[in-house]
């Protein structure tokens, strides 16, 4: 049934959430304080870049199915439910700031005039429901509103697609007539495809949703380890994740083996639990060393092409790639801050290039010794060695011909193992994939000085 939704926070969550929720047939006021991005979202513009996003959005706002604002009350007193998808970045201790969310709550509050239901989207610790219900129970109790806990699963690049074809719907929530309100809302997206609903204890769907990203970054955190072993006793990490993933039990996605794992949601989301359990006590020690072992995963593409290519300073170094993954402009986590500062302090010349992310990078990384091109081939010209760091398609159809007539050198770190290895050792290139042994430049005829300049590469 179609519901009159308001929507508070229009990030990456926000937007995707509120933009699918109008297209889905609800009635929905999407607010932000911030007033600049309200008049261009009003005006079509997106703030970020997400796949098939801006198309949707275009036929909502025609359709007049959606309606920004930067006025919280007049969304409250419109609404039947409230959904609240503001960010909870990491503290400096790696607790989650839970600021924006504690305003947007009292905003919600102070407007309160009858029963609603008020759904949080935004990533917390365990116990902030429970604890936002006790402070505010008087306001909930007189209206008979309630705050349920809804984590969110979307995947920056593939939101869109992700928020119609959800693995799952969890409700954590007190109170069933709150729970059935947001079963309803998801209705045309989970009910008609049979798609798996848990309802739960508020305090449980908030470990869930910790959980859930601390696995994922725990089987990336193995896999590159593993990644590490591998080029060391010369296996293949592909072959490794495709025999591995054969197990049922363990499954084949989010095996690929990386320049570590980026993103602003892993990295926070892990300081996030292990703080709230160090608070009650406990020790997470498996957990919290994810980090240490992503940390230094991340630098890896650099080091491996100093051993390649020996001292850096001056060396031209090519970075394909700053955004924290492809198909998204988000450079938040991105390992191109570690790459490119190991390197320029190392005296490299560092050109980057990224489809999208260039913008937000420079953004991001006021330091020196770096420029970013606009075509991947100014970056590539002359460059002793090349560094891929994002999986692009891009990059993945680079042709070996082109690169050898702009590169100087013929070193290659694919830290993403999406090139053509073979394709590229035909021509001169010595590739480094992560967690496989070098592969190096077949030799067109076999004289001495080939196979000498061969193996100076791999040095
Ligand atoms: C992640 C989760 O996948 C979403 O379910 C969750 O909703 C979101 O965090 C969140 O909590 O908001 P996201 O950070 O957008 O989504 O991106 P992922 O696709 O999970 O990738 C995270 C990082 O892991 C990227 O740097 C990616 O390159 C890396 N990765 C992913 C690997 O290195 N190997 C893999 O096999 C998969």
């Amino acid at each position: 049934m179609k519901k009159k939704i308001a929507v508070f926070g229009t990030g990456y969550v926000g937007l995707v959430t509120a933009v699918g929720l109008a297209d889905i047939g609800h009635d929905v006021f999407a607010v932000d304080i911030d007033r600049t991005r309200v008049k261009d979202l009003k005006k079509g513009y997106l703030p970020f870049y997400e796949p098939g996003l801006k198309k949707i959005m275009k036929t909502v706002i025609t359709a007049g199915k959606i309606h920004f604002s930067s006025e919280s009350d007049k969304a409250v007193n419109r609404s039947d439910v409230i959904f609240i998808a503001v960010g909870t970045p990491p503290l400096e201790d790696g607790r989650a700031d839970l600021s924006q969310l504690r305003n947007a709550v009292d905003c919600v509050i102070e407007d309160l005039d009858s029963s609603k239901v008020i759904i949080i989207k935004s990533t917390v610790p365990p116990g902030t429901i429970d604890a936002l219900k006790e402070l505010h129970s008087a306001e909930l109790e007189s209206t008979k509103s309630e705050i349920v806990f809804c984590p969110e699963f979307l995947r920056e690049g593939t939101a869109v697609h992700d928020f119609y074809h959800p693995d799952r719907l969890v409700i954590g929530s007190d109170s069933d007539t709150a729970a059935r309100i947001v079963d309803d809302i998801f209705f045309p997206v989970v009910g008609k495809r049979d798609v798996p609903v848990l309802k739960c204890s508020p305090v449980s769907a908030e470990m869930i949703k910790y959980s859930s990203n601390v696995m994922l970054a725990a089987r990336i955190a193995v896999m590159n380890e593993l990644a590490e072993m591998s080029e060391t006793v010369g296996s293949d990490i592909i072959e490794i994740a495709a025999g591995v993933g054969l197990d049922s039990r363990i499954g084949n996605s989010f095996l690929n083996a990386g320049p570590g794992f980026g993103g602003s949601c892993f990295g926070k989301d892990v300081s996030g639990l292990v703080t709230a359990a160090a608070a009650r006590g406990v020790e997470l020690g498996l957990i919290r060393e994810i980090l240490t072992s992503n940390d230094k995963q991340r630098l890896r593409p650099a080091l491996r092409l100093e051993k390649a290519v020996g001292s850096l300073r001056g060396k031209k170094i090519a970075v394909l790639g700053l955004a924290f993954k492809a198909e998204t402009d988000d450079v938040r986590g991105s390992a191109a801050f570690d790459v490119i500062e190991y390197l320029t302090e190392k005296g490299a010349q560092v050109k980057a290039h990224d489809p999208l992310a260039e913008y937000n990078f420079i953004r991001d990384f006021k330091k020196k010794g770096y420029s970013c091109t606009e075509l991947v081939e100014d970056a590539l010209k002359k460059a002793d060695a090349a560094i891929i760091l994002t999986e692009w398609k891009e990059y993945r159809n680079l042709s070996p011909e082109c690169l050898a007539g702009c590169m100087k050198g013929r070193v290659i770190i694919d830290s993403r193992n999406i090139i053509d290895v073979n394709a590229f050792r035909s021509e001169g290139f010595t590739v480094f994939g992560t967690g496989m042994v070098e592969v190096k430049p077949k030799l067109k005829s076999r004289n001495r000085s080939d196979f000498m300049n061969a193996a100076i590469v791999s040095m």
